[in-house]
């Protein structure tokens, strides 16, 4: 359990299409690197999708520009093609392919069906190959569709290893709606785990029940040790109705150096990224050690 673990931060992609409000691009530049200097080498900072569907990550290109000397790893989404296009020509090295493991998400979130979506993804995956592109690949509804209700496991198994086969590094697991209980997440990554070697798998868990650190703890039980997590607790997908943020780095880098596993992430620094933020958007963080470390703050001070 000791093992070092990876965690991607989702905060300026994830974390900031779903906000009412507008955030600009030199905000969400400062945010990122307010992120990197805390240590997060490894940053989701944009989306190259339709803006008519998520405006929020319009000007996707601007933000990458804005950052590609801060000595991080920088990733993006990209549906298709076109998107591939546009996240190249900003300068992308690692770009993300995202399938859903439902049709109904599927059809809701990217406008096709799973299998329509692999064909899209496969010349993304050919270019990138031949441009050293590294692609990673996401899966969503994991453990449950706000559409159509519950998922099996081997739905989940077969549609990683499609990805996995068509060349993607790593499959992020996603449980969008955050629905999942330990044991059913546990159920999923061994079935999953069976073709695909755990240390090529990532967890992806939104919060919307609380069961978001449970599961990864059990995650990390069968050996995963790849970890999205976004700064505050930020984030949702519009397409996931009632769906809350990604699990909290603050949250994940509390449990795991509790554990004695290194993160290499300076909580203050992070903290002082997640208030920057929060400040931009005119709420408190939803992360719980983000909430009581400003409490703790506030106190001493008073
Ligand atoms: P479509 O309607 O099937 O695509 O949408 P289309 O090829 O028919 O094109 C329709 C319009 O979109 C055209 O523009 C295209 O040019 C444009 P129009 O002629 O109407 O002006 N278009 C694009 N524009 C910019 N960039 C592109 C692009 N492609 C087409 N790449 C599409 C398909 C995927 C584009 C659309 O449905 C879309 O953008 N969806 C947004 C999906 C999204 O970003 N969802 C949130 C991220 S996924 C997520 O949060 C889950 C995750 O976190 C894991 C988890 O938690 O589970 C990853
Ligand atoms: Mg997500």
């Amino acid at each position: 359990m000791s093992d070092p673990v990876r965690i991607i931060e989702m905060g300026p992609r994830d974390g900031l299409q779903n906000e009412e409000t507008a955030v600009s691009v030199e905000a969400r530049i400062a945010f990122i690197e307010a992120l990197v200097a805390a240590g997060l080498d490894t940053v989701e900072v944009g989306a190259f999708v339709s803006p008519k569907a998520i405006p929020q990550m319009a000007s996707s290109d601007a933000v990458l520009r804005g950052v590609a000397q801060k000595g991080a790893e920088f990733h993006v989404l990209v549906p298709n093609e076109k998107g591939y296009d546009a996240a190249r020509a900003a300068g992308a090295k690692v770009v993300s392919v995202f399938a859903a493991a439902s049709e109904g998400f599927s059809r809701a979130n990217i406008n096709c069906t799973i299998a329509e979506s692999i064909e899209r993804f496969k010349p993304v995956l050919a270019r990138a190959r031949e441009d050293g592109v590294k692609v990673r690949g996401y899966i969503s509804c994991v453990l449950g569709c706000p559409f159509d209700g519950e998922i099996k496991p081997k739905a989940v198994a077969d549609l990683a290893s499609t990805l996995f086969d068509l060349g993607c590094y790593e499959i992020s697991l996603g449980d969008t709606i955050g629905v999942g209980t330990p044991a059913r997440a546990k159920e999923m990554l061994r079935a999953v785990a069976a073709n695909i070697p755990a240390a090529r798998l990532a967890m992806h868990f939104h919060d919307t029940y609380g069961q978001a650190l449970a599961n990864l703890y059990a995650g990390l039980e069968e050996g995963v040790r790849v970890i999205d997590a976004a700064a505050g607790g930020l984030g949702g997908c519009p397409y996931a109705p009632g769906a809350t943020g990604n699990v909290a780095t603050e949250d994940v880098v509390y449990m795991l150096e509790g554990m004695g596993v290194r993160t290499g992430v300076d909580m203050e620094k992070l903290l002082a990224a997640t208030n920057a933020m929060s400040g931009v958007l005119g709420k408190p963080p939803v992360s719980r050690v983000a909430s009581a470390l400003n409490a703790k703050k506030k106190r001493a001070v008073s």
